[in-house]
């Protein structure tokens, strides 16, 4: 989603700023500007719509000269995409604001700053908070009390970036609801809504927490917490590794990433077994004591996440013996839910910065969870911060933003906790070992299935010219379809729909004809015969089939039906093995469409707004 990155210096700051920019384009990328303040102290601003590369050409026409900057990446929520709409928000020329998040009463502090004369130049939710400051500063003889007073009056989310051309050393922040980082150098200091902003420029990183405001200059760092005591956080040492322009051999980083997941799911097991069950220590300190004790699970989540939890549904009822709920995190987050006595929360999310789900978890503290559990790809975030437990999936860092690794590694670390819950609740120490020894071969079979990529490839041309698509599952696969459906839409723009196989009769079947290409995930397992009638039903009325199987299930390519092979592979596995060759299929057809296949249009890597 929106992006942050700010620093104060003695050296020129814009290069900081537009690498620190290009690096969290990937997270929501509608427009771009930048402000720094020049020597003379007077702002100097610049904004571009599209690509964060469309305002670096504009700078290099027009340098921006300054050693203090901030500059911001958008995803449109109010207001259109314009260069107006744009961050950094100004008041009066001499504030300048960047903002993640959504201020809920901008329309009540607009009419107020209005009435009080401020003109307002874009739609924006943000603009307020820059007048607000201004207004503020009248009263406040320093820069970070106008801030803490501005912010107390603000309802909603935002992380925000403040400077002021009257007090140019200085670049004032605030967090609640939007994640905010510092960077500690030396003799120069930063601010990022993400550490990948900033790693060129260092390794240090604070992370403020909820109702921290802050106050940086190029040797100082003080921090204030939501009760205004100056407090002391820790410094953090990162670890990631992250290569901004490393799509190495591969032309996208979704290709890239695809290709990644048999080592990405290795690392996700690394340590993790023992020869015959999963080690408890793999969710946490305390993850044994808690999971002896849960009679029910309950999983949030959101996009390709929440299709990672039903697919856990299905092995936790199956094989843990324990009941569970999977449910989308803004539909949770806003209704009253029954919670069932000792239940777990698990949250699932590569980002770990979701607004949905990060909201959906803090609720639950107060709604009687026994405990938290939250599936992650980010150690430093919100969710891992805040869960009692967490699984680390270590994929990696995810750059394109249709999700690939981060799914299958995921799937792998919720099929591990429910042989951590299972081996409480009566799975035996056979079962357990069946699972483990299915897990030690997954690194092994998801590389045999990136291998069906040219096979794949060649099938391509058939769906691009198509407006619409069918996916087809059942059981554990029928969130592996909904998977394959959304990667489709996500990436080619083609309308895509997943369906229960037996649920075509009451309804999808009115759709189907040449045109509706359909696409059905068949593992060779106890399913199989049930899904076999549901595609003569669709052969019964003329609809070309893609059918995704194993060879021991029998299909024979015809004029209807188009079988691709996917490897054997042990049932508990199939729904990780089988959604690499669909995360493929959605990669050659937007190849074939030409869209924009890491960054797709109006959609965010991680949305950190409802
Ligand atoms: C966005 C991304 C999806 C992702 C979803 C949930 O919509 O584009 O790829 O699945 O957010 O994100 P999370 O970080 O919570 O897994």
């Amino acid at each position: 989603m929106c992006g942050i990155v700010g620093a104060t210096s003695e050296r020129r700051v814009s290069g900081i700023l537009l690498e620190g920019l290009k690096r969290l384009e990937y997270r929501g990328y509608d427009s771009a500007g930048i402000a720094v303040i020049d020597k003379s102290q007077h702002l100097q601003t610049i904004k571009r719509t599209g690509k964060v590369q469309a305002l670096a050409d504009a700078i290099d026409e027009t340098p921006v000269d300054g050693t203090i900057g901030i500059a911001h990446t958008r995803w449109a929520t109010h207001g259109g995409v314009t260069e107006r709409n744009a961050h950094p928000h100004l008041s009066e020329h001499e504030i300048a604001v960047v903002h993640n998040g959504i201020i809920e009463n901008h329309e009540t502090l607009r009419e107020q700053l209005q009435a009080l004369g401020y003109e307002f130049v874009s739609q924006t939710d943000t603009e307020v908070i820059a007048h607000l400051i201004h207004h503020e500063r009248k009263t406040h003889n320093d820069l970070l009390d106008a801030l803490k007073a501005a912010v107390r009056q603000l309802e909603g989310a935002y992380g925000t970036v403040v400077m002021d051309t009257k007090d140019p050393e200085r670049l004032v922040v605030a967090r609640s609801g939007s994640p905010l980082v510092i960077g500690v150098g030396i003799g120069e200091n930063f601010v990022a809504s993400d550490q990948l902003a900033l790693l060129p420029v260092t390794r240090k990183f604070i992370y403020l927490e909820e109702g921290d405001v802050a106050d940086i200059n190029r040797s100082d760092i003080k921090i204030y917490d939501s009760a205004n005591e100056a407090v002391e956080r820790e410094v953090i040492d990162s670890d990631v590794n992250y290569d901004a322009g490393g799509k190495g051999q591969y032309r996208h980083f979704m290709l890239k990433e695809i290709h990644e997941q048999p080592i990405a799911v290795r690392n996700a097991l690394e340590g993790r077994l023992s020869e015959t069950t999963v080690l408890d220590d793999a969710f946490g300190e305390g993850a044994a004591d808690l999971f002896k004790t849960i009679e029910h699970v309950q999983i949030i989540a959101c996009g390709t996440s929440y299709h990672a939890g039903m697919v856990a549904k299905y092995w936790l009822e199956s094989m843990a013996n324990i009941s569970c709920n999977v449910e989308i995190a803004s539909e949770f987050r806003y209704r009253q839910s029954f919670v069932r006595p000792n239940s777990l929360l698990v949250t699932i999310s590569q980002s770990g910065e979701t607004a949905d789900t990060l909201a959906a978890l803090r609720l639950s503290k107060e709604m009687g969870y026994r405990g938290s559990l939250t599936i992650c790809n980010v150690a430093t975030s919100s969710m891992v911060r805040e869960s009692d437990l967490a699984f680390m999936t270590r994929a990696g860092a995810e750059i394109g933003v249709a999700s690939t690794k981060a799914f299958t590694t995921q799937l792998t670390g919720l099929l591990m906790l429910t042989v951590a819950i299972g081996k409480y609740r009566g799975m035996n120490e056979q079962q357990q070992a069946a699972i483990v020894k299915a897990l030690q071969t997954l690194p092994a079979k998801l590389e045999e299935a990136v291998e069906l990529d040219t096979e794949i490839e060649a099938l391509a041309p058939d769906f691009a010219s198509k407006d619409h698509s069918l996916f087809l599952g059942r059981g554990n696969q029928y969130p592996i379809a909904m998977e394959g459906a959304l990667k489709l839409k996500e990436i080619s723009y083609i309308h895509a729909e997943a369906y229960a196989a037996g649920e075509l009769k009451h309804g999808p079947l009115a759709l189907i004809d040449e045109e509706m290409p359909v696409i059905v995930v068949a593992p060779n397992n106890e399913l199989l015969e049930k899904l076999k009638s549901n595609v003569e039903e669709v052969r019964a009325r003329g609809g070309i089939m893609y059918v995704f199987s194993d060879k021991n299930a029998r299909f024979t390519s015809d004029d209807t039906m188009n079988v691709l092979n996917v490897c054997h592979c042990d049932e508990v596995i199939a729904p990780i093995v089988y959604t690499i060759p669909l995360q493929l299929l959605s990669y050659y057809v937007a190849i074939i469409k030409g869209t924009d296949v890491d960054q797709p249009r109006n959609l965010a890597k991680s949305v950190t707004v409802e």
